[in-house]
């Protein structure tokens, strides 16, 4: 059987050629040793090659074993000249980033990809280890479940539209699923628990570091809990467990990463594993944003959205370990937050987690299970009509519950230290952007 890959590097020596080649298994490049008599004509850097041989122990410190080769064959070659990435050298993120189409060819970019499969391996397991049920839940919906108007509308593409001369085809409006929570919910009140691991969409026209127009979630929903608390020690035994999985399943993707692109980064993540994740009211966390209000652009207020400069904030404060702001105004959250009524300063029982680097990883909340409370909550919101399936779920036994959706690329970046939330995906979409 021969072994297939692309070359990665090329010494032509007195005697012999090395070549080192790699087919995406690891970041690990195997040696092929080819005797002057083999023909390497038109073998450059990022040919894809086929060698036939004989694996024998490697003299050399590097590697353990490498590939005596008896026949080598070209199976597509590579304009190496104009190929954007250069042998030898270490690219940026933000430079590899320009080749969409090209950029898994660089050892920092499949080392990511790589991490990426693990940590995705990582949070189907703990969710398996702990007896959840994994959901499908629809990609296409007709609500807006965070009542932010985020949406993208789908409708068929004119020609088709024509063809079946049908504008709405569903005859209702339809989008892509800002989350999966409300499936969900529907689900946990038969399985108990349940998550879900997919791909969600916002028209937010933010152009910042940590925003995209299509990002994967990963969403749990727990039914008999009647505390934020049971959720928090989901979303931080989840991190951790995640975390401690990818750390000793790809020791060496990760290492590339906190070595060369964050480096400090592997401490970091250290203290995150060995500390217990912080809480703070978000009351209390406005007061001590209060009290060093000249840091900010935006003044901290009682009522308001926290901004990304008053999360970072509130990690550091805590010692740049994970912290939980629990309990938020009444009027920020949407309809579906479980009433605190408490007073004069209203809130729900709802959770953001917050990380170092990143600032919102997770956001969550006790959803509302009393019938009159979401009643009344809907009217407010206008949503009377659209939720009557939502509102039937609190008449067939209905329980207390919770949930939580963690943002999986703001993961990557939180666990590698990668600046730019575009570098942890393998084709982003944004505004202006939709690449291939
Ligand atoms: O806080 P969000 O909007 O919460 C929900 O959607 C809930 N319905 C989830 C639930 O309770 N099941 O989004 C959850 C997380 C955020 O904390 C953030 O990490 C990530 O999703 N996120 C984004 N990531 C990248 N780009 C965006 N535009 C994002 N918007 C949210
Ligand atoms: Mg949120």
């Amino acid at each position: 059987m021969p072994v297939d890959g692309w070359v990665r590097a090329v010494r032509v020596q007195k005697e012999i050629t090395f070549l080192n080649i790699n087919d995406g298994s690891s970041l690990q490049s195997l040696q092929i040793v080819a005797r002057p008599d083999l023909d390497i004509r038109g073998i450059t850097f990022g040919s894809a090659v086929e060698i036939w041989g004989k694996l024998v122990q490697s003299p050399h410190k590097k590697q353990s074993i490498e590939l005596l080769a008896d026949k080598i064959r070209l199976v597509g070659a590579c304009n190496s000249v104009d190929l954007p990435f250069k042998i030898k050298e270490r690219h940026s993120l933000e430079y590899i980033r320009q080749f969409p189409h090209l950029r898994c060819k660089t050892n920092v970019f499949s080392s990511l990809l790589r991490i990426r499969s693990e940590a995705s391996a990582a949070f189907h397991s703990f969710f398996k280890d702990n007896g959840f049920v994994h959901i499908h839940t629809p990609i296409i919906t007709s609500n807006d479940c965070e009542g932010a108007g985020e949406l993208f509308q789908i409708e068929p593409a004119s020609k088709t539209a024509e063809k079946q001369n049908n504008a709405h085809f569903f005859d209702v409006p339809s989008f892509l699923t800002v989350s999966g929570q409300l499936h969900l919910e529907v689900m946990m009140g038969a399985f108990t628990e349940v998550y879900t691991f997919g791909p969600t969409f916002r028209a937010e026209n933010s152009q910042t570091r940590r925003h995209l127009a299509e990002f994967y979630m990963v969403e749990a929903e727990l039914a008999f809990t009647e505390s934020l608390k049971d959720i928090m020690e989901v979303m931080e035994n989840l991190f951790k467990s995640a975390t401690s999985f990818i750390l000793s399943k790809s020791p060496d993707d990760v290492e590339l990463f906190h070595k060369y692109v964050a480096p400090g980064q592997k401490e970091r993540v250290e203290q995150m594993l060995k500390n217990s994740f912080q809480v703070l009211s978000y009351t209390e966390a406005i007061d001590v944003l209060q009290r060093s209000m000249e840091t900010f652009k935006y003044e901290p207020k009682w009522g308001c959205d926290l901004q990304t400069e008053h999360e970072n904030y509130l990690v550091e404060y805590c010692g740049n370990i994970p912290v939980f702001v629990v309990n938020y105004p009444y009027d920020i959250k949407p309809f579906y937050a479980r009433d605190n009524q408490d007073g004069p300063q209203h809130t729900v029982a709802a959770v953001d987690l917050l990380v170092p680097g990143i600032g919102e990883l997770c956001g969550g909340s006790l959803r509302e299970e009393r019938l009159d409370l979401l009643q009344s909550r809907l009217k407010q919101h206008g949503l009377k009509d659209t939720y009557q399936w939502y509102e039937e779920l609190r008449q067939f036994g209905s329980v207390p519950h919770g949930g939580f959706g963690l943002g999986f690329e703001r993961y990557l970046q939180c666990i590698l230290g990668v600046e730019n939330i575009k570098d942890v995906i393998p084709f982003p979409r944004f505004s202006h952007s939709c690449l291939l």
